[in-house]
């Protein structure tokens, strides 16, 4: 995975038909998405269940991009080495899941997967300068963790200026996830995202027989945000 800051767009499977993810990711792929997001959800640090590490090794052979896994998960270290075993490229871990997370960190590392820290609406970017070298993305919260559709939050835009101007030019990704449409992604954009989930904005009116709406949507999204650079 070589670095560079050029708009990639993530779809999240959250809002895929549960019933053909092979399907819907070879379909997202196709219609010229860039990463495909993976929501892993426990129940426990987020009120909604998803996807456990069998479920995304099955995804595994579909994604021919990157296997971007979100583990909204606490504890979260224990799963860490079988999520990078079912697959997964970048491994991002909440920083309000873990008591030590440069050891989560240096544990997704040693695992083999890219690096992720995801910061929660509440969660400023204070405590995060000495970890800057151990993380390869971050991934800012635009809504509250748990469920696809809700509203973008307003007030990330600042933070991810702010986290911007920190990271320097350092290799390091910035992610935006919940919220994003072709109204909110190039507000993003130009606060210094190169990364933007998006689920519903991404899968609404469309279906694995009508993969093409998917790619109609991608390219609105990656247009709305590639023409504030
Ligand atoms: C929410 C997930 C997001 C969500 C995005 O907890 O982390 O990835 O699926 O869905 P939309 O784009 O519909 O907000
Ligand atoms: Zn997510």
């Amino acid at each position: 995975m070589a670095f560079n800051r050029s708009i990639k767009i993530a779809p999240s499977i959250l809002s895929a038909d549960f019933a053909n993810f092979g399907q819907e990711i070879q379909a997202i792929e196709s219609e010229g998405c860039d990463w495909v997001h993976v929501d892993v959800m426990d129940g426990h640090f987020v009120p909604n269940l998803t996807f456990g590490p069998p479920a995304v090794a099955a995804f595994r052979p579909h994604v021919k991009t990157v296997m971007d896994v979100h583990l909204m998960i606490a504890p979260v270290d224990q799963y860490i080495d079988a999520y990078a075993q079912a697959g997964a490229d970048v491994i991002t871990a909440h920083l309000e899941a873990t008591t030590h997370p440069h050891r989560t960190l240096q544990a997704i590392r040693n695992a083999g997967a890219k690096a992720g820290l995801a910061l929660n609406p509440g969660t400023g970017i204070g405590d995060i300068e000495y970890l800057l070298d151990m993380v390869d993305l971050f991934c800012i919260m635009t809504v509250n963790p748990g469920f696809g559709g809700q509203k973008f939050i307003h007030s990330q835009i600042d933070k991810v200026k702010k986290l911007r101007a920190m990271i320097g030019d350092r290799p390091i990704h910035i992610e935006i996830d919940g919220g994003i449409t072709t109204e909110t992604a190039p507000l993003m954009a130009a606060a210094g995202a190169d990364v933007l989930v998006a689920g519903s904005a991404v899968f609404k009116g469309g279906s694995v027989d009508n993969p093409s709406v998917y790619g109609r949507n991608i390219k609105a999204i990656r247009e709305a945000a590639e023409g504030v650079l």
